[in-house]
């Protein structure tokens, strides 16, 4: 079964979408992205996502092309399109790009509309592997440029510190800048240090990420301490529990890091809490009608 794109105002099968090769996006990454997750056929945190995509847009000064009652309707109708390729838990990637133009770094002198694109694929649950054993990651310099609090589509940073991490079996790649950590190449990071959940603070060398957000709400009300501090690679070796959070892979347990274990080297007992709470989280929003 085909999966439904949208594409600049069309719902079409994405096999069949097409976009001009001078389209910014395409030749200079020069746009802004969001992924979105589907549970129970509703979309997770929209109104975080939409908010994020308007700072985004703002900071790039790509002009956003639709209101939020409009960008709530068309992501709806592609949720529900795609119901019978990827069922009720689905991932939707939207992009917006600064359109079609002759190449020219410079934004163009004429006036150009954005390019709208939105994708479902499906969501995969966590493998049962992953609850038991945890997985590992690599620490690696943060080799991306300085405005990591924008979603942008340029990502060879991303996509090359990422391919390093598989390359040496791992998941991820755990980003130092100048003596802190900072996130993960596509999430970010939680450590626990003393008892205490602590994440880096927001700022422009991480993604304000939407499931970062929730796990630190989540930790307030379930009085899991918690705090926003600065990391130092040493206090990452030390951690007793590490975590990646992101939208399509929710809290990961991290229990290998650089090839050596991670506390006693299994999921944590505050991970397993979190992951209890996220997924009541999650049971809510599927039954909100
Ligand atoms: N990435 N940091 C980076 C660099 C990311 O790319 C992501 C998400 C996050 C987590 O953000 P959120 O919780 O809002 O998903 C943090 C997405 C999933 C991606 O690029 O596919």
């Amino acid at each position: 079964m085909s999966s439904i794109s949208y594409l600049n105002g069309t719902f079409l099968p994405t096999h069949e979408a097409r976009v001009s090769p001078l389209d910014r996006g395409f030749i200079f990454g020069d746009g802004i992205y969001e992924v979105i997750p589907v549970y129970g056929g509703k979309l997770f945190r929209l109104d975080e996502h939409l908010k994020r995509l308007d700072d985004n847009l703002v900071a790039v000064k790509i002009k956003q092309p639709l209101t939020h009652k409009e960008w709530k309707a068309v992501l709806n109708e592609i949720v529900l399109r795609n119901q019978p390729a990827h069922g009720d838990e689905q991932s939707i990637y939207l992009q917006v790009t600064r359109g079609v133009a002759e190449r020219g770094h410079g934004f163009p002198d004429s006036h150009i509309e954005p390019t709208l694109f939105i994708m479902s694929s499906a969501l995969k649950p966590l493998a049962a592997s992953i609850a038991e054993q945890g997985v590992a990651a690599i620490t690696h310099d943060d080799i991306r440029w300085r405005n990591c609090h924008i979603k942008s589509t340029s990502l060879l940073g991303n996509v090359l510190l990422r391919q390093q991490a598989y390359d040496e079996d791992a998941v991820e790649a755990i980003l130092i800048r100048d003596g802190e950590v900072t996130e993960g190449a596509a999430s970010n990071l939680f450590a626990l240090i003393d008892d205490v959940l602590i994440t880096p603070p927001k700022g422009p060398l991480l993604l304000p990420g939407i499931t970062r957000d929730l796990v630190l709400e989540l930790a307030q009300q379930h009085k899991i301490p918690s705090c926003e501090a600065f990391i130092t690679p040493q206090q990452l070796i030390n951690a007793k529990e590490i975590w990646l959070t992101s939208s399509t892979k929710e809290i990961l347990p991290v229990t290998m890091l650089d090839g050596a274990a991670v506390g006693n080297g299994k999921p944590g007992d505050v991970w397993q809490q979190m992951r209890q709470h996220y997924q009541a989280y999650k049971k809510q929003l599927r039954g909100q009608s």
